[in-house]
């Protein structure tokens, strides 16, 4: 893609709610700086009323792509008139890139999620037992992904287990097994432990059985922060060989959406150190 100097700056945005907190702008500054891309990332905070409005009038203002972040995945798959194969497997679209024939869906979340596995972390995912805790929008966004990386067994629990069958039954691998979290009480530690859900984020303690985790157990939680996160602290208290927050996710499915809508691919490695893990 090209950049002429004289025109205004390419416009891209975050559409979520809320959105005041993301760090989004800043990765996406810093990408564009260091691949040389005129372009602006705003923040636009948008009710799920007003998602469609949003979206429609950032188009028409010129802008030329959105993220999209809770709760607007699943509009965002409803608005697109063309979809990713990623996309229509998680049934939710994160990257929307603005086209003259409509708007173009991608789900860049699990990709960035095995990208940072793989890796910046540097854990294999073939012949590994996995569980991904929780059956929501986030949980199906990465089922998909992992599965492609050939795991012996991926098992998603869920606090109701009928979301986790909804989830095996849309993908129907026979790798893949839906479990409520009690039933996880009675198998052997896994691999990789990572957490989907919003257990945590109110404070409360995370509800799962201690014994998923044991000495070899990487854990891995999709939110990040700052501090250890709630699953983080949990994972190592319960044992965890090393338990990690979601800071590379994040980084690493926003290079999968940059290079969707630059055609240029950024080094994350320095975005990557900036919250230690
Ligand atoms: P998201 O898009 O973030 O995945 P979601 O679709 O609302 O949001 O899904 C939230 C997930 O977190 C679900 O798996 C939910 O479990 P239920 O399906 O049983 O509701 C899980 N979750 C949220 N709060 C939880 C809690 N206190 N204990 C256990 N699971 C919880």
């Amino acid at each position: 893609m090209t950049n002429n100097k004289k025109s205004s700056p390419d416009r891209y945005a975050l559409v979520g709610h809320p959105v005041e907190h993301s760090r989004s702008p800043l990765i996406h500054t810093v990408f564009a700086r260091a691949t040389g891309q005129r372009l602006t990332y705003e923040l636009i905070d948008a009710e799920p009323a007003a998602f469609e409005t949003a979206v429609r009038g950032f188009g028409a203002a010129g802008g030329k792509g959105l993220n999209v972040t809770v709760p607007h995945k699943q509009a965002a798959f409803a608005l697109c008139t063309k979809l990713s194969d990623a996309a229509t497997a998680a049934g939710a679209v994160n990257t929307i890139s603005i086209a003259e024939d409509g708007l173009h869906g991608y789900n860049t979340d699990g990709i960035g999620l095995v990208r940072d596995l793989t890796v910046n972390l540097r854990r294999a995912l073939a012949g590994k037992r996995i569980v991904v805790l929780g059956a929501g929008g986030a949980a199906r966004g990465i089922v998909g992904p992992l599965l492609n990386e050939k795991p012996e067994e991926l098992v998603v629990a869920n606090r109701t287990k009928d979301r986790a069958d909804e989830v095996a039954a849309k993908f129907a691998d026979t790798v893949l097994v839906a479990r409520a979290f009690e039933d996880l009480a009675y198998l052997r530690p896994f691999d990789i432990v990572i957490n989907a859900t919003s257990a945590g984020l109110k404070g409360d303690a995370p509800p799962f059985p201690p014994g998923l985790v044991g000495p070899r157990s990487f854990c891995y939680d999709l939110v990040y922060g700052s501090a250890d996160t709630p699953f983080v602290a949990w994972a190592k208290t319960h044992g965890a060989e090393r338990a990690v927050h979601g800071w590379g996710m994040l980084v690493e499915q926003a290079a999968e959406s940059f290079a969707i809508w630059r055609g240029v691919r950024p080094d994350t490695r320095a975005l990557l150190k900036q919250i230690p893990r």
